[in-house]
Formats: structure tokens, sequence, C-alpha cells
């Protein structure tokens, strides 16, 4: 008999504790977000003292025959539903309440990618000049609902927001981060998380450093030994990969429908081992053999022969096929670190590559190396490591995109404690990676010699999304919010506070974070 009250009690305890549990959860990711913990920070914010709810009744509603608003609703539909289970209708009749209403407005001060955001008891409605807009309106959406919107499945809760109004567009137009899939491979899923998390925080580019040394990651047909051979290998010995270019306009279309537009990078005359493994015709001694497939980490070493014809096939072809897939208007040709290269040779091959890019009807880019050749009207120049070359960009009249490397790196260690990644450039702290303004870096290069940011992750440590989640989160939002919100209003005291808040999103979004001691997490 005491046994059993004994086990009853227990029985009793222990349900307690899981429901004490249980409530803990429900405290801190059901908990309403207010209008001052947004990332990027929104140019004008008014909170108001009420709330909207949202159910399984809510309308969106968009303009008759909008395909580009009709779009934007179906995401919303998609990206609120796994947590809410609602499966929300979409109209083109106007409702007096409890809807979600996207429409575009003759306001060119909001600029392509601004909107305004409006939240009452009755719903809410997005104005925007352009659909990026709405779109942005809609991540802002995300960030005002419960962290739990994150979570991919069931939630039951009351899925309130606080009312304000938001008024808000970009500093920068260029708002990216560069992943590097040739050092180690990553497969379409992992890109499409990847642009998932640009899209969040309303970034707008998704660089992809696509060959190097240690691979070739995209089907060239006319050239299928990049990838029937090149491909086969990355850092450290694995298998490797490559995307079709099927794939590839798979990546794509799914990065445009969150519009990104996705910059890729076929990186010469050095970091080419790959391809000179694949096919000897690129080497100057044609007659030795190719060199091996490459798994190390050293750079530098490789270079295509600029002397030879058949190499300026190549890469017309390259270039040729590459444009063909990508709708984005620029080619990124690299032009870094090639030190086997040189500069007598190097200037010719990059100002000869430069028009080949023109003649597909595209916009160049490379890394500030490229300064050293003549630049074509429109090419823009990747500042990462060295001023000078940057400074002589913009004097040759082209613009800058600034990934400088002490800051901007993801593939840093955050500190000597770091398992993953590199120190070559310094340790990247959260509040360092924060702590800067592009206008302000590089002396002589100003804000109007800038189009953007964008962060890269290099890959020679990075081998699983894990890894990749470590090393990019929490500093990715910090340079959304960089490259997105004035520099005038920000500083990392308070930052940190709404980067902490943030823990619960990131928690939600099962994103393996690095959790700085610098910052107060909240889960
Ligand atoms: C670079 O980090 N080599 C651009």
């Amino acid at each position: 008999m005491l046994q059993r009250r004994l086990l009853a009690f227990l029985a009793l305890f222990l349900l307690v504790l899981v429901a004490c549990n249980n409530n803990q959860t429900a405290a801190t990711e059901q908990e309403i977000p207010t209008l001052n913990n947004l990332i990027p920070k929104p140019v004008q914010v008014k909170a108001d003292t009420g709330f909207f709810t949202l159910n399984d009744s809510t309308f969106i509603t968009v303009p008759v025959g909008d395909t580009a608003l009709l779009q934007i609703a179906r995401y919303i539909i998609t990206v609120l539903k796994p947590a809410t289970g609602f499966k929300l209708k979409i109209d083109t009749n106007p409702k007096p309440s409890n809807s979600i209403t996207l429409a575009l407005v003759n306001d060119s001060s909001l600029n392509n990618e601004g909107y305004e955001l409006k939240v009452s008891n009755s719903g809410i409605t997005i104005n925007a000049f352009q659909p990026a807009g709405l779109f942005y309106g809609v991540q802002t959406i995300r960030q005002l609902l419960p962290a739990a919107i994150g979570k991919d499945s069931l939630v039951i809760t009351n899925w309130q927001m606080a009312t304000g109004a938001i008024r808000d567009y970009p500093e920068y137009a260029m708002r990216g981060a560069m992943l590097d899939v040739a050092r180690h491979f990553f497969d379409v899923d992992a890109v499409k998380r990847y642009i998932d998390f640009l899209a969040y925080y309303k970034m707008n580019t998704l660089h992809l450093h696509l060959s190097d040394d240690q691979g070739w990651r995209i089907e060239i047909k006319k050239w299928p030994r990049l990838t029937e051979y090149g491909s086969t290998t990355q850092v450290g010995g694995g298998q490797g990969g490559f995307y079709t270019q099927e794939q590839y306009k798979d990546i794509v279309t799914y990065a445009a429908n969150r519009f990104i537009t996705v910059i890729p990078e076929i990186d010469m005359p050095g970091h080419t081992n790959a391809a000179l493994a694949s096919y000897p015709e690129l080497n100057c001694n044609e007659k030795d053999k190719s060199p091996k497939l490459y798994t190390g980490i050293e750079v530098g070493f490789s270079t295509l022969c600029t002397q030879n014809e058949k190499v300026y096939q190549f890469v017309d072809d390259v270039l040729k096929e590459l444009a063909a897939i990508t709708p984005g208007p620029y080619l990124h040709i690299g032009g870094d670190e090639s030190h086997a290269t040189k500069k007598e040779d190097y200037i010719p091959f990059m100002n000869r590559v430069q028009t080949m890019v023109k003649k597909q009807g595209k916009q160049v880019i490379g890394w500030d190396e490229i300064a050293n050749a003549t630049l074509q009207p429109g090419t823009l120049a990747q500042y990462w490591a060295d001023s000078a070359n940057s400074k002589n960009a913009v004097k040759k009249g082209a613009k800058i995109i600034m990934s400088p490397a002490a800051r901007s790196y993801m593939d840093m260690q955050y500190d000597s404690t770091s398992k993953l990644g590199l120190h070559w450039a310094g340790y990247i702290e959260v509040d360092k990676a924060y702590s800067w303004n592009p206008a302000t870096l590089v002396d002589s290069i100003e804000r109007n010699n800038i189009v953007g940011v964008i962060a890269p992750l290099w890959s020679e440590t990075i081998v699983t999304m894990n890894d990749i989640e470590y090393m990019v989160f929490p500093r990715l939002p910090g340079y959304a919010e960089i490259a997105w919100s004035p520099a005038s209003g920000r500083s990392w005291e308070e930052y940190k506070n709404r980067l902490g808040n943030h823990g619960r999103q990131m928690k939600a979004k099962h994103i393996n974070y690095y959790p700085s001691k610098l910052v107060d997490w909240k889960q």
C-alpha cells in the first residue's frame, strides 16, 4: 500500500516536473517579441500597445493578376504553416479584418527593397514600391511572431504580434554571403538552407565559390572531365561532388524566389589545380602530365597557362555555359592569390577574360587584385585584404564590395579555443564582426564607392551543415545589419541585446550557433 502511494506520488511529481519544463519553453519561445527586437534594425519603428492574432481564418490579400505578389503570398503560407498548422487562404478582395494585405504603392522613396508595415489589432498591411520590399516586410513579420514560428513541427499557442508601424529600407544595395563549395562540397539542400538564412536577415546576394585547387563544382558540358574527374575530391580527401547544370538552376531559382541573386565564381588564373588536373592542355607544360588532384589547404601554386590560346577557348566556353544558367547580372572571375602567374601574364589575362564576361552580357567581379588589370566599366572589385588594391580600383572608377578578411571572414575562429576555422586574418568574436562601418573602414574608400557587403565562408575546416551554422551564427545577422541599417543608429551595446533575444529564434530553427560569452542568450 505504502509502496503504491509512493509510486503515485513519484508519478505525480514527475508529471509536475515535465509540465514545468514545458511551461518554461512555452514562456520563452512563445513570448511575443517587441518591434524593437528586429535584426536588421529598421530605419523607423513606432511601437503600439495592442496585439494582432494570426489564426486559421486569416486571409492573405493580393491585387488581382499580380503574379509576383501571389508568389509572395504563397511563400507566406509556406513559412507559417509548419509551426501554426494553418492553411491560410489567398484572396483578391480586400478584407475588413483578420488579413495580411500586400500591395505595391507608388512611393519610390522606399526604393526597390523598402517596405512599410502596419500591424493593428485587426490586421497587417505591407506596402512596398517593388515586390522585394514586400518580401522583406514578410521577414519582419516572421521576426515579430513568437520565436516558435521557426519550428518545423506544430506548436499550439496564440500566434500574437505586437502592433505598430515600421518604415524600412536598406543602406546598401548588395548584402550577402559567400559559400566556398570548392574546398568542401555542400549539396543542394545545404545551399538552400544557407539561402534561407540569408533571406531571413534580408540579404539579397549569394556568392558561390564554384572552383578552386581542391575541386571543380559546376558541370560544364563542353569540358566534362572538370566534373568527371576534377570534382571527385576535396580538402582531406573526401569524395567531393558537383552541381549538374539542372541542380545549379534549381539553386538559382530557389534563391530568386527569395529575391536573392546568385553570383557564381570561377576563380582564375590561380586556384585552378582541379581544372589543370582534369585537362593537360590548360597547363604550360602540356607534354608533362597534369598535376594530381589536390586535397591540402595551401594556396598560390597553380595557374592556367595564360600564353596558351586553348586556355582562352576553355575560359570562353565555361563563361558562356555559366552565363546561360545565371540570370543575375554578374560573373565573378576570382583573380586572387595568383602567385604562380607572372604579373606580365596576369594583367593581359584578366583584361581578356573581362572582355569575355562582357561578351556574355554580364558584369565582372574580381577579388581586389583585379585592380592591377585594366578595369572594364562596371567591374566590381571585392576588397578582402589589400587596401592599396582597393583604393587603386576606386581610382580606376570601380565600385567596391566590402569583404574585409579581418572583420567579415566567417571562417575565422571566434577565439583561440574555437574548434573550427583558421585565424590567419585574426580571431573574429561576435563584437568584432559587428563593430565596423564599411564606409569608414578603409580611408579613401567612401560610402559612394561601395555597393555593399559580402561575408565569405571559406571551407578549409568546414565539412558539415552543422559546421557551417556554427561559423555563420551568430555573426551573419550582424553583417546583415551592417549592410541594411544606417550606421548612425548602430552600437554593439544595444545590438547584443537584440542578438541575445534571437537566441530563441536560432534555437527554434535548430541552428547550431556559437554561444558567445559576450551575449546574454535568451532560450
Ligand atoms: C581570398 O581570401 N583569397 C579572396
